[in-house]
């Protein structure tokens, strides 16, 4: 049995620029045309928490078709009537904390039992010395979560952990509340929220400070102008097909129009390291955001060992990177992810246990995982705990015809890829 992965595809809009997409044009005075958002579950939890606030967001076009919203600007933020559900979105609940937090009401934002179950003190609490007041109505350190917003003071944060949830809550705050705010990761998370306020003016100064990373806003009072936008493919998504046409035993896949965003990308030089078959090509730029086509071609694949420095750039490529590690040649060790135990899932025992169940020889470590690659066929059942990229991961090692494997909850790729596995029936022959 043979496994063909051809033709050309064009994966949906990346998700973590659609929900800052989104946001901004809420918080811009004007209307702003985006094209090619995430119609995906996610970012409809960020469109509907907008409309909660009183922002005028039709519904997001599935094709990737142009989306205007005419808005007021921040200042025009009403309180919610009720409570903000921001579903499975963590990305959702965090930045919107920031934008709330220069805003003089009060909001309650919760989520799905996934999303209660993550932390979020990590935002709450440096916003709290911006001068948000909060009132966690649950566990502490969890949604639900009540915030008062108001008038910020300046701030100066260092972030323990390199997120870009966190780092973007933060400047988010700034610009809601017109005022200065540093911060500091340990290594640079996703720059998405910094290259959409610079295309839109704000002062914004990002360097290699004390041997991690440092993002200074310096926002004006003047209200945000409207967007104008083309969201790039996501390359999360795009990441499921690479490993596809690379675990394939012939064939040639081009994936088009995908984000190359380099704080997003560390997954291409680990391939690279293991052998795989990617070329970059085409490349252009959209929204301040780098594009290119990707070329992907089968490769046999040996091991590699990751470690924290690289863990930022691919931190929710881990599930496929491990799947991809599981048909590789040796022992794939993957160290400093220990933030993947706070993902949609426990992303470390989620992997390790699926792995294991369908007769991969895996282990979970402290901070990360081992892969022990085999050319057996694998067969058993995947429980993805309602975490999409679980599925999706597993999905790809499912396709590959020597394989029988069972997903118990194929709908949750809907959270970031709808359509996912039509498309992935239809390149595979
Ligand atoms: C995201 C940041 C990352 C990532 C998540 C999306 C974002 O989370 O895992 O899927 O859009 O800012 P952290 O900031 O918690 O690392």
């Amino acid at each position: 049995m043979k496994l063909s992965v051809t033709g050309e595809l064009r994966v949906p809009g990346d998700k973590s620029i659609t929900h800052r997409a989104l946001m901004l044009a809420a918080a811009a005075k004007g209307e702003s045309r985006l094209a090619g958002l995430l119609s995906g579950a996610d970012c409809q939890s960020t469109a509907s928490a907008l409309r909660a606030l009183g922002c005028a967001v039709s519904p997001i076009p599935a094709d990737g078709g142009e989306l205007r919203i005419g808005s007021a600007g921040l200042e025009e933020w009403r309180a919610p009537a009720g409570w903000i559900d921001c579903g499975n979105s963590g990305t959702t609940a965090r930045l919107l904390l920031g934008l709330l937090a220069g805003r003089p009401f009060s909001a309650t934002l919760t989520g799905d039992a996934s999303l209660r179950g993550r932390p979020m003190r990590r935002v709450s609490q440096p916003l709290a010395e911006m001068g948000a007041r909060f009132h966690e109505r649950g566990e502490a350190d969890r949604l639900p979560l009540t915030i008062h917003g108001g008038v910020l003071r300046n701030h100066e944060h260092r972030s323990e952990m390199a997120s870009a949830q966190v780092k973007s809550a933060m400047l988010l705050a700034g610009v809601s509340g017109a005022v200065p705010v540093r911060v500091h990761e340990p290594i640079q998370s996703r720059d998405h929220t910094e290259r959409l306020l610079r295309s839109l003016g704000v002062e914004l100064l990002q360097e290699a400070s004390d041997g991690g990373w440092m993002v200074a806003l310096n926002p004006s009072t003047e209200t945000l102008p409207p967007l104008d936008l083309q969201v790039p493919g996501d390359f999360s998504s795009a990441a499921f097909f690479i490993a596809l046409a690379t675990l394939a035993s012939a064939g040639d896949l081009c994936i088009r129009g995908a984000g190359v965003n380099p704080t997003r990308t560390g997954l291409l030089p680990v391939l690279g390291r293991m052998g795989a078959n990617v070329a970059v090509t085409n490349l252009d730029e959209h929204g301040g955001e780098p594009t290119a086509d990707l070329l992907v071609r089968p490769a046999a694949l040996r091991a590699a060992n990751v470690g924290a420095a690289e863990i930022p750039s691919l931190i929710d490529e881990v599930p496929v990177l491990a799947v991809m590690a599981a048909r590789a040649d040796g022992d794939t060790i993957i160290t400093g992810a220990a933030e993947l135990r706070l993902k949609e899932s426990d992303r470390l025992y989620t992997i390790v246990r699926n792995l294991r169940a369908i007769g991969v020889d895996a282990e979970e470590l402290p901070d990360g995982l081992a892969v022990r690659g085999t050319g057996r066929p694998l067969v058993g059942a995947v429980e993805t705990r309602g975490d999409h990229r679980i599925a999706m991961a597993f999905g790809v090692l499912a396709a590959l015809p020597e394989n029988q494997i069972e997903i118990d909850d194929a709908a949750a790729a809907g959270v970031s890829f709808p359509g996912f596995w039509e498309l992935l029936r239809r390149v595979v022959k």
